[in-house]
């Protein structure tokens, strides 16, 4: 055994036990060396003749959390996991897996290719390969369905959940549940110890009877095929399980790890592999910040929020369920208890739905607490402001708080757009302010946009990561801009959805064009949701600063001119008869557009669902490389993340810059140099952008050197 393998694979004989432990920390994931510690180990185990049984634990906090994530798209490196699970199964010497923490993915395959399993209470066990646009390629469709049958085998793994250790037993995935707490190992060599002194068969999954029914065995899997057509709209991988499945149903097992292999190449070859891959570790990187490195978080025991409106309830639900005390401000007795009420809002719906009890409630709301002096705020260690968005109130508000706020107290404030750094400038201590930008409903949208003014401190940076930790939010960093990441870059496609409005597409048309690219919802869907109000208040505001020669499609304040604000007025740009949630086409929203084409002199053309893409795609990407130039966000990866958590961007696409690499540069950028002979002030080239074609490199790159 060479010395890498001996220091990710220990093993050790206890009596007649050989114990391997896998340590490859952090979750001891199936790197080649594991492989081969592991196919070694076995050999091992084979030629000695005082062991009489293999113990497989994993050390730290996991068994196995898998296949190592890192190799998938590098050339294969043998052994294969498949021939190294084979062989455990062969063996002639009993073999029990001790499970405690995450058994995922190949680490379930490894557990599944032993002869008995105990897990230990608060392990997770599950098969989340589809989540990666994969499928379980290590003899998991396989072996799973033949221990635990179709139904319960297919949930596992075109869901990805993790199953307890209790409900792993209950289905029986596994064959023995010990008490939180114990010690694997331990309960792993009692559990083999006992095995040995009752004689218990060497017992293969493979050779497991859950399929035996053929024609039920069948039926489930029918059932399952028709719900996950509905259910994975667009994906790749989950219709290849199913067909894994189907080879379990028909083939001998031999043939049906064939098949398996087979069809796990072909995910591994998908682009939606390689862009959820990509989503996997992008969310996982956008925490590593350099103020994280360079300072602590302040102490965080306690929360303020000022306001208790939509995002100031949503904000506080999001504090209180992340454990924390929060003192709610509001401007007089009547709001405060709107706040309060708007709230409870939320817990009421959860205990109508059965998913929170009385109790807890109760138990929640105890450490909540609303007031109308700001006195109240004195001893909050974060305050975060989520008032009216205009300057005026806003400053006014920072003003009260920095009267009472204790020192060293984290400033916040929910602004969407307006001038940080004019915010925290406007009070005695701007090293303590910073944005905090939540997404509605703020206690359900896991994006939290942290924006770092210019003043503040890094330890006021750190702890609005910390925040965003215990709220189990996923933090951006963002810059100071009009809009940050999100909202500056929305900003730009929603006007090149507006200019395929005016130059001929419906908004039925771009919904659906938006759709079959993978979004949940189109544009037009989506401002119909908002509510026409907002953006055509924000336009107006905006008005007296538009560039005059920028182009401007008024269609959208035509249509709120009639008060038609979408879903709350029962009509937009669909129509929601007795208030329906799915809107209908309406005939008289397409003839204000047509009148509105008249008026700018516009002669209407035809775009197929692929044009209406490229171009919207483009003013996306074009805006996401000029965020990144300006530093607004860190790295490419960042944009990706806060689209993907903020703004319904398909996870199978990566994000905007992962899709954009995967299209090739060259051809946005040519897109964009095409659409510029139409308006070249729009369509300007972003010069990064630029400046990566010719160089010949990629966002990635970006991703890499930060
Ligand atoms: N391979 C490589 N690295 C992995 C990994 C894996 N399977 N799983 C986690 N990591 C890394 C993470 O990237 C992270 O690295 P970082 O510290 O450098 O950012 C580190 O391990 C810790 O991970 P988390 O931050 O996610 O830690 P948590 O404690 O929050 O979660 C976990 C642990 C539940 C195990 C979670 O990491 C997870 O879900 N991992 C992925 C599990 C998975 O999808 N397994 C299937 C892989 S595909 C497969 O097995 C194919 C097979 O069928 C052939
Ligand atoms: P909202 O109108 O629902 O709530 C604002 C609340 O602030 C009201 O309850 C009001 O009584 C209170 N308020 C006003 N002046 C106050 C004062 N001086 N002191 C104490 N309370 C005062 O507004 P919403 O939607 O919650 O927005 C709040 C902030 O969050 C704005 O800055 C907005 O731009 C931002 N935001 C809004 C999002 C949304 O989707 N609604 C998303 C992200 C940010």
């Amino acid at each position: 055994m060479s010395a890498e393998n001996a220091a990710v694979v220990n093993i050790a004989r206890e009596g007649q036990v050989l114990v391997v432990t896998i340590q490859n920390p952090p979750v001891n994931a199936l790197s080649q060396a594991v492989r081969q510690g592991l196919a070694d180990a076995v050999a091992q185990a084979r030629s000695d003749a005082q062991v009489q049984a293999i113990l497989l634990v994993g050390s730290g906090k996991a068994f196995i959390a898998g296949a190592d994530i890192r190799e998938f798209g590098k050339p294969a490196m043998p052994p294969s996991l498949p021939d190294v699970l084979v062989q455990l199964e062969n063996s002639d010497k009993i073999v029990v897996a001790a499970i405690h923490g995450p058994a995922l993915g190949g680490g379930l395959e490894v557990a599944l290719s032993c002869h008995y399993r105990l897990a230990v209470s608060g392990a997770k066990l599950g098969l989340p390969e589809v989540q990666l646009g994969l499928l379980p390629g290590a003899g998991g469709t396989q072996r799973t369905p033949r221990l635990i049958g179709v139904k319960a085998a297919l949930d596992l793994m075109l869901s990805g959940r993790h199953a307890s250790a209790e409900e792993a037993l209950a289905m029986g995935l596994v064959d023995k549940v010990e008490p939180a707490g114990s010690d694997a190992r331990t309960a792993g060599l009692a559990y083999a110890n006992a095995l040995l002194a009752q004689n218990a068969p060497v017992r293969r999954t493979r050779e497991a009877t859950a399929l035996a029914d053929k024609a039920a065995s069948q039926a489930e899997l029918d059932t399952a095929k028709a719900e996950s057509a509905k259910k994975s709209r667009g994906l790749f991988s989950p219709g290849k399980i199913i067909e894994c499945v189907q080879g379990a149903l028909d083939l001998p097992f031999e043939q049906g790890m064939q098949n398996e292999r087979k069809l796990f190449v072909q995910c591994l070859e998908s682009p939606q592999r390689a862009g959820l891959i990509h989503a996997f570790f992008a969310e996982r990187e956008t925490a590593k910040i350099p103020e994280a490195k360079a300072a602590a978080p302040r102490a965080l025991n306690s929360i303020g929020v000022v306001g208790g409106g939509t995002m100031g309830a949503g904000i506080t639900v999001a504090a209180l369920d992340a454990g924390l005390p929060v003192v709610m401000v509001e401007r007089d007795a009547e709001s405060i208890a709107r706040g309060r009420a708007n709230v409870e809002k939320v817990y009421d719906g959860l205990i109508a739905k059965g998913r929170m009890t009385a109790e807890k409630k109760a138990a929640i709301m105890a450490r909540y607490s609303g007031s109308t002096d700001y006195a109240a705020l004195a001893q909050v260690d974060l305050v975060i402001e989520a008032v009216f968005e205009e300057m005026g109130v806003k400053k006014a508000v920072f003003a009260e708080l920095d009267k009472v706020c204790k020192p060293g107290a984290v400033i916040a404030t929910n602004t969407s757009y307006l001038d940080i750094d004019a915010i925290a400038a406007s009070i005695s201590r701007p090293q303590d302010v910073i944005g905090l930008h939540f997404f509605s409903p703020a206690n359900i949208m896991k994006l939290l946009e942290i924006v770092v003014p210019a003043k503040v401190s890094a330890d006021v940076v750190a702890t609005a990561f910390e925040l965003a930790r215990r709220m189990k939010k996923v933090p951006v960093r963002a810059g100071v801009c009009d809009g940050f990441i999100g909202n500056r870059i929305l900003a730009v496609y929603r006007e090149a959805a507006n200019y395929l409005l005016e130059d001929g597409a419906s908004p039925y048309q771009i919904d659906e064009a938006v759709r079959e690219f993978g979004y949940p919802m189109g544009p037009f869907q989506v401002a119909d949701l908002a509510g026409g109000d907002i953006g055509w208040a924000t336009r107006k505001r905006k008005a007296a600063t538009r560039d005059p020669k920028a182009r401007y499609v008024q269609i959208a304040d035509r249509i709120a001119e009639k008060g038609w604000f979408g879903q709350k007025t029962q009509r937009g740009y669909y129509l929601y008869p007795q208030g329906a949630r799915v809107g209908e086409q309406d005939p008289e929203v397409l003839a204000i557009v047509d009148a509105e084409r008249q008026r700018a002199g516009v002669t209407p053309r035809s775009f197929s669902n692929a044009e209406i893409m490229r171009r919207y795609m483009a003013a996306m990407v074009n805006e996401g490389a000029n965020v990144v130039r300006e530093g607004i966000a860190l790295r490419p990866l960042d944009v990706d993340v806060t689209f993907l958590y903020g703004y319904g961007f398909p996870r199978f696409r990566g994000g905007p810059m992962k899709w954009a690499d995967m299209v090739g540069l060259d051809k946005i950028l040519a897109d964009i140099r095409e659409f510029a002979k139409e308006d070249a002030l729009f369509w300007t080239p972003s010069p990064l952008l630029v400046e990566l074609v010719e160089k010949g490199e990629n966002f990635e790159s970006l991703n890499k050197a930060a």
